[in-house]
This record gives structure tokens, sequence and C-alpha cells, in this order.
């Protein structure tokens, strides 16, 4: 039987990953029991989570030092345990980085090789092309006219995301980090434009190239990106936490509120404007007044005496010594 050659983890990486993290060894291959595959590996799929991973901080688990480093692969069966493989079928799986996998045929998906190259199961048509797919049309909500903006724009998370964009109307504008990966997102994937962030300063290209705002933005990376687009955000637009590049690598969090807690949480976070909300007074009063009455709602009023005192209660009031609403009985 084969040898079946496999990458371990060797050590918790610090900073970003290097070769000595790793270490190839050569095992025997199992032999699949039944219900089991036995397969080669064909693509192997590397992924920014197993970052996340290796430092113990992604959703799905740590990897420890002395395990085989994790990841998806598509694979061809070589030997079947279970009727409903053949030798020779694709299927992708959690198979980790090893060339000859023994895996459970309950735990693998199957691949159709008719559906496109093989290779994209892993990409555009696999696990980052559903984030693109369900970020933007679900989460983004896209409107026809909208301008979209997406960072990492020519990997496969956020080449998607400006395609499918424009698919459903939208003008999609990238931020990459070369002049090839620019080129590519313009003239291949047809974007209206795309930043190089290393080269240009990125304020100004997104405001030229984003001139009335910025309707969706598609975050892969968090950092510097995510402020711009921040800043440059239309009336009632629609931000996507999906990844934070700028900070896989780095073992401190960057100061302010970290994005890692909204994706962590699937959590929504939305402007708020009173003003847009008068249509509800009515409803509000009327229910407000009546939890009152009722003695459902308490509340706490911190009345200063006399206009002349108005400065001083002011001050009370922004240095946090009020307690309850801050008013002043002028007569
Ligand atoms: N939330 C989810 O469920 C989910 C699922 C899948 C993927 N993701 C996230 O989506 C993002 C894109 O994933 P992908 O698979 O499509 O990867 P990718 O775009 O092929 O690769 C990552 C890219 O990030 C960019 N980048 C920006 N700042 C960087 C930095 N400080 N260091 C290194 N690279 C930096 C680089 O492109 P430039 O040179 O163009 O900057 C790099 O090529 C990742 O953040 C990933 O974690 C999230």
């Amino acid at each position: 039987m084969n040898d079946n050659t496999c990458v371990l983890l060797k050590r918790r990486s610090e900073g970003v990953p290097v070769a000595e993290d790793f270490e190839l060894v050569t095992r025997p291959a199992e032999q699949p029991g039944a219900g089991q595959l036995l397969c080669e590996t064909r693509y192997l799929s590397l992924d920014p989570y197993l970052r996340g991973r290796i430092s113990g901080r992604h959703l799905s688990g740590a990897i420890l030092p002395g395990e085989l480093m994790g990841g998806e692969a598509v694979c061809q069966v070589l030997e079947s345990g279970d009727e409903r493989f053949q030798p020779g079928d694709w299927l992708a799986a959690y198979s980790g980085w090893q060339r000859y996998p023994v895996v459970d045929a309950d735990s693998v998906r199957t691949v159709d090789p008719g559906l496109g190259p093989v290779s994209t199961t892993l990409g555009i048509l696999g696990m980052p092309g559903l984030t693109a797919y369900a970020g933007l049309l679900r989460l983004g909500e896209p409107k026809a006219g909208d301008t979209v903006l997406v960072s990492a724009a020519t990997g496969p998370v956020g080449s998607m995301v400006a395609q499918i964009a424009q698919i459903k109307g939208g003008r999609a504008v990238g931020i990459a980090g070369s002049p090839d990966k620019c080129a590519w997102a313009v003239e291949q994937a047809g974007m209206a434009g795309c930043i190089n962030y290393k080269e240009e300063d990125l304020r100004e290209g997104v405001k030229r190239l984003c001139p009335d705002g910025v309707d969706v933005y598609f975050d892969n990376v968090g950092g510097e990106c995510l402020q711009v687009a921040m800043e440059n955000l239309a009336l009632g637009a629609r931000v996507v936490l999906c990844g934070l590049m700028a900070q896989y690598n780095t073992d401190e969090m960057p100061p302010g509120p970290n994005p890692a807690w909204v994706i962590k949480a699937r959590a929504t976070v939305r402007g708020m404007v009173v003003y847009d909300h008068e249509d509800l007074r009515p409803q509000f009063l009327s229910d407000a007044s009546l939890w009152l009455k009722e003695d459902r709602i308490r509340y706490l009023e911190d009345v200063t005496e006399g206009l002349e005192n108005a400065p001083d209660a002011f001050h009370r009031l922004m240095t946090g010594q009020n307690f309850g609403k801050a008013l002043v009985k002028v007569s």
C-alpha cells in the first residue's frame, strides 16, 4: 500500500505562519473499514480561517501541535467501503493536509465534475463562493444601481461578491493589494474600478470611485479598509463583516471595537437616527403613557433649581454626575 504523506502542525505560529511551523511525515496509508473511503487528494484548500485554527481562535476549533493540519480537499475515491461510492468518484472532505485520507462516507460532500473544474468546488463553487453568495445577497441586500465595495477583491470570496453584485445590477468597486490584482479585477472581473491600497491613497481612491458613497461594503479584511469604507457609507448602507485578514496574524487585538465579536455572534449592527422614526410617535406615546399609568415604568429626574444654575447642571451632566434625566426648573 502507498505511503501517506502528511503535514502536521509542529508549533503554534507566531505572526505570519512559516514553513518551520509545520512538519512533513510519512505514514502507511490506512485501509478503509465499512462505511469508509480511501481517497487520493487532488486539491487541498488553503483558507484564511486555518490561521485562526492554529491560534485557537476560530469557531471550528483549534489545531494543536502534533496534529494533522486541517482543511478541505477535493479527492477521488481509490477504495470504497460504502456502496454509494465507486473508485474514481469525486468528493470533497475536510480530510486535511494528507495525500491518502480515509474518510467516513457520511461526512463527505459529493462533487459533480460537470458543474465546473473540480478545483472550483473548493473556491468559487465551494465554501468561499457560498460565503460570497449568502453574505452579499442575504446580508448585503444589494439593489440595482448600488455601489458595492469589496476588499480582498480578487480572492474567491471577494471576486464572487463583486461579480454577483454586478449580475444583480450593481456597480462593484474592489480594493486589492497589487497592480496585477487590480488589473484583473477591472479587466477580467469587470469591476468599475479597483484601488491598490498598497500604492494608492485608499481614502482618495474610495472617494473617487464611490462618489455617491458606498451602498454595500463587504469586508474581508478589517483594519484600515473597514475604517475608510465606514467613512464613506451612503445613507442606508449595509456592511457585511466577513473576514479579518488584517488581524489574523497578530496576537494582540487592535484598539477600538473589534468586528470579530460581530462576526462571531452573527450580530446585526445598525445606525440609529431618531428623526427617521417620527411615524412611530403616536404608537409610542400611547404605549408608554399607559405603561406609566400602570406603574410598569419607573424613571428618575435630576432637577436643578434656577436658570442661573443651568451651566453647572450641564457640567454635572457631561461629567456623569446627574442621576436621572437632567432638567432645570426655571420657574
Ligand atoms: N465569515 C465567513 O464565514 C467566511 C467564510 C470564508 C471566508 N471568510 C473570510 O473571507 C476573507 C477572504 O477569504 P478568501 O478565501 O477569499 O481569501 P483570499 O482573498 O484569497 O486571500 C486573502 C487576501 O486578503 C488580502 N489581505 C488584506 N489584508 C491582508 C493582510 N494584512 N495580510 C494578508 N492578506 C491580506 C490579500 O489580498 P490583497 O492583496 O488584495 O489585499 C489576500 O490575498 C478572509 O478574511 C476569510 O477569513 C469568511
